[in-house]
Parts: structure tokens; C-alpha cells; sequence
């Protein structure tokens, strides 16, 4: 065609870059804005589930060696609303879960299992174990040992500021609170911590607060997962 003045209506933009461009754009934008912005009023995804409790000091500093470890790097804490998922973690994860959790752990590399119900699946001494050397517990794992977090001791210097931060981002702390967190966690080791942390992980929301009736068989089949052995 010899020129765009001949062209009307879906031709012409069809012809021109910058109009296509600015087009896109803007349907790509509303589009996003429309799935988006209601995320951030609803609900399920804004309110902590019945139940969900802001972590406490010493859970708080075992997060933060969870962080600066690196563990995120090869376990995820989200479980996914699949039967196979379901089946080895137990529920599925929910956004009201993690409320209180400033940055996420979600994670998206899974060298190692999930850890979003690992709280209370094994007793802290096996977590010490496991820790201490992953290959004492679970012969075939690949997971590096972290002997170290049983000698260095936690900053409880640096707690309270950090549970003043978690309270600007909505975690509820009371001012009590805060002031006994030196307390709390003065002379804890990184371990104590982070198995603090690890041993909360996922009991808001456990198979038998979802399902009282059935929690007997359900803490049964968890059972065979404490020897190591269905990882
Ligand atoms: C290089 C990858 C890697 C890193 C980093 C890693 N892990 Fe693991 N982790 C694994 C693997 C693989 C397994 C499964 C074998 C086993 O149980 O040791 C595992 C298992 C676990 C389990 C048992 C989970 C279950 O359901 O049986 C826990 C708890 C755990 N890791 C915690 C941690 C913590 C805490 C850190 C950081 C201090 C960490 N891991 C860092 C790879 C890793």
C-alpha cells in the first residue's frame, strides 16, 4: 500500500510500530494491575490463618541463620496443592501462612524435600544430628553438615531491633515482648535457633488441626519419615 492515509482502523495500528507498541503496552499493563491489585485486599492473602503466631525472639535469630546459611538455596517452603505434593508434606501450603514472613522462604530449588511441614516431624536431637553431620541420620543424604552452628551463639544484641523491624511490616509484637527478647535468646547457639525455627515451620496449619478426627493415622503415617529413610 502506498501510504498509511489510505489505511483506517485495525490497519492502521497494525502498520505502525509506536502505535502498536503504546497498545501492547497498555493491555499488558491493565491486564497485570487487574490479577495484581486485588491480591493486595483480599483476605486469604493479607490475614494471618487462625492460629499463625509471629515468630518468637529465638525462632526469629534461627531464621536468620536459616537465611545466611543458605538453606533456601536447596529446600523450598512451599508445598503445592498437588496429590503428590500433599501426600509426602502433608497440606498444601496457603498465603495467610506466611504473614509474618519478611522476606519469604518459598525458595524454588528442591535439592532437598520442602521443609514447610517439618515442624515437629523429628525430635530436636535428631535435628542436632542432622545438623551436625546429615550423613549420621541419613546415610545417602547430599546436604553439607553445619557443625559450626553448635558453637557460635546468637547475637541477642541484635534482636530486638530486628523484631522492631518485623513489627513495622505488621508482626504483632508487644513492647514486653521485645524487651525480654535479649533474655530469651542470650547464650542460645545458631543450632538452638534454627531448630527453633525449623520446629515451628508449618504447625498453624498441620494435617491434624485441618482434620482432629483423623490425626492418630496421620501422625502413624508421618512415622516411617523419622527414621530418614522417605526423603
Ligand atoms: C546442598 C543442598 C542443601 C543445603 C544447602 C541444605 N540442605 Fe537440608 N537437605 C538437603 C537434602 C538433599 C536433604 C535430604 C537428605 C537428608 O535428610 O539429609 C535435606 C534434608 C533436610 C531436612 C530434613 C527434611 C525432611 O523432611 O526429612 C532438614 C530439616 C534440613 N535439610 C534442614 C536444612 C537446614 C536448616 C539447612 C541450612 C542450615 C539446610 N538444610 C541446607 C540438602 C540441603
Amino acid at each position: 500500500m502506498a501510504s498509511n492515509e489510505h489505511l483506517s482502523g485495525h490497519a492502521r495500528i497494525e502498520t505502525s510500530n509506536f502505535l502498536m507498541i503504546v497498545l501492547i503496552t497498555l493491555v499488558v499493563a491493565v491486564g497485570g494491575l487487574v490479577e495484581i491489585v486485588p491480591l493486595f485486599f483480599q483476605k486469604s492473602t493479607t490475614q494471618p490463618i487462625e492460629g499463625l503466631k509471629p515468630y518468637t525472639a529465638l525462632q526469629v535469630a534461627g531464621r536468620d541463620v536459616y537465611v545466611k546459611e543458605g538453606c533456601y538455596n536447596c529446600h523450598s517452603q512451599m508445598i503445592r496443592p498437588f496429590q503428590a505434593e500433599t501426600l509426602r508434606y502433608g497440606p498444601y501450603s496457603v498465603a495467610g501462612e506466611y504473614v509474618y514472613d519478611h522476606p519469604f522462604q518459598w525458595g524454588s530449588k528442591r535439592t532437598g524435600p520442602d521443609l514447610h511441614r517439618v515442624g515437629g516431624r523429628y525430635s530436636d536431637e535428631w535435628h542436632r544430628a542432622h545438623l551436625n553431620n546429615p550423613r549420621d541420620v541419613v546415610p545417602e543424604s547430599n546436604m553439607p553438615a553445619y557443625p559450626w552452628l553448635a558453637e557460635k551463639t546468637v547475637d541477642a544484641d541484635g534482636i530486638p531491633a530486628r523484631m522492631k523491624a518485623l513489627r513495622t511490616l505488621g508482626a504483632p509484637y508487644s513492647n514486653e515482648e521485645i524487651a525480654k527478647s535479649v533474655e530469651e535468646v542470650k547464650g542460645k547457639t545458631e543450632q538452638d535457633a534454627v531448630i527453633a525455627y525449623l520446629q515451628v515451620l508449618g504447625t498453624a496449619r498441620s494435617a491434624a488441626k485441618l482434620a482432629p478426627a483423623a490425626a492418630a493415622p496421620a501422625a502413624e503415617a508421618a512415622a516411617p519419615a523419622a527414621d530418614g529413610k522417605t526423603q
